[in-house]
């Protein structure tokens, strides 16, 4: 069963995924050459505490794994799940995904970007900013009376004819009082199938997107998902309210 919010709980969701997104933009604004990720995380937390949340991947177990981060930060051929370090420290030419997850009042939002540093080729620039369209265009499908798998297939139908290769390791998800509800999300899958989108349902659409193989494998940290080839990746990501009206972006920062 996907959950359904009621009012008070959209309220709720609302003010997690406006913290979730000014997280975001504030750490964005901090990435540049000579930055560590380590410092980075350590903005994100600060972030997420002074707005009065709670980091939701702090702490995240998997298995037996117990995510050590606040948010997560992933360069180049990281896809995504990359853990704060020291030794990380963005350059020139990087691509740097950002991913943030807060929960506030029992309710989760979730939201990432990829941004680009300085001077990078034309392909690099080509595979984030088409990815960053192909989120924009999934949640144009994000609408009462389609199908989960409307969302599925236009990611693949955005991607795929372009050149580039979607990862099938990760999808996207429900998010509600867990980072992680029903349904899942693949960025691939066929229009008109899966579970029925209805008003209330909240979801994190986010394409994975790589320029190389779409295969990748887990760091022995057991946590950082690469690229198998080394080449880089792109990952976009918002949780969206679906409404009587369309697709509502709850993730965007207040103006
Ligand atoms: N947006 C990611 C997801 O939905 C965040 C993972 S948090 C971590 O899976 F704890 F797993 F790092
Ligand atoms: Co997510």
């Amino acid at each position: 069963m996907i959950p359904v919010k009621n009012s008070a709980e959209i309220l709720k969701m609302r003010a997690a995924c406006e913290v979730a997104a000014t997280v975001l933009y504030k750490v964005i604004q901090l990435v540049e050459p000579g930055v560590n990720t380590y410092d980075l995380d350590q903005a994100g937390k600060r972030f997420i505490h002074e707005m009065g949340a709670t980091s939701a991947c702090y702490n995240y177990r998997n298995g037996n794994k117990v995510y050590p981060g606040y948010i997560c930060l992933s360069i180049n051929e990281e896809v995504v799940h990359g853990i704060g370090s020291l030794k990380r420290v963005v350059q020139d030419g990087d691509v740097v995904s950002v991913d943030v997850v807060i929960e506030l009042d029992g309710y989760i939002g979730d939201n990432a970007q990829t941004i680009i540093v300085g001077n990078v080729s034309d392909e690099v620039r080509f595979l984030i900013e088409e990815t960053r369209k192909s989120l924009d265009y999934a949640i144009s499908f994000a609408k009462a009376g389609g199908r989960v798998g409307d969302i599925s297939y236009a990611v693949q139908a955005f991607i795929e004819p372009r050149g580039l290769s979607i990862v099938r390791d990760f999808v996207g998800h429900g998010v509600g009082r867990s980072m992680h509800e029903e349904p899942q999300i693949p960025n691939y899958g066929r229009k008109g199938k899966g579970d029925k989108l209805k008003p209330g349902m909240t979801l994190a659409i986010e394409p994975m997107v790589n320029l190389g193989t779409p295969r990748i494998r887990i760091l022995p940290d057991g946590w950082t998902a690469v690229t198998l080839d080394g080449k880089p990746s792109a990952h976009f990501e918002h949780t969206v309210l679906i409404t009587e009206e369309g697709p509502e972006i709850l993730t965007l920062p207040k103006k």
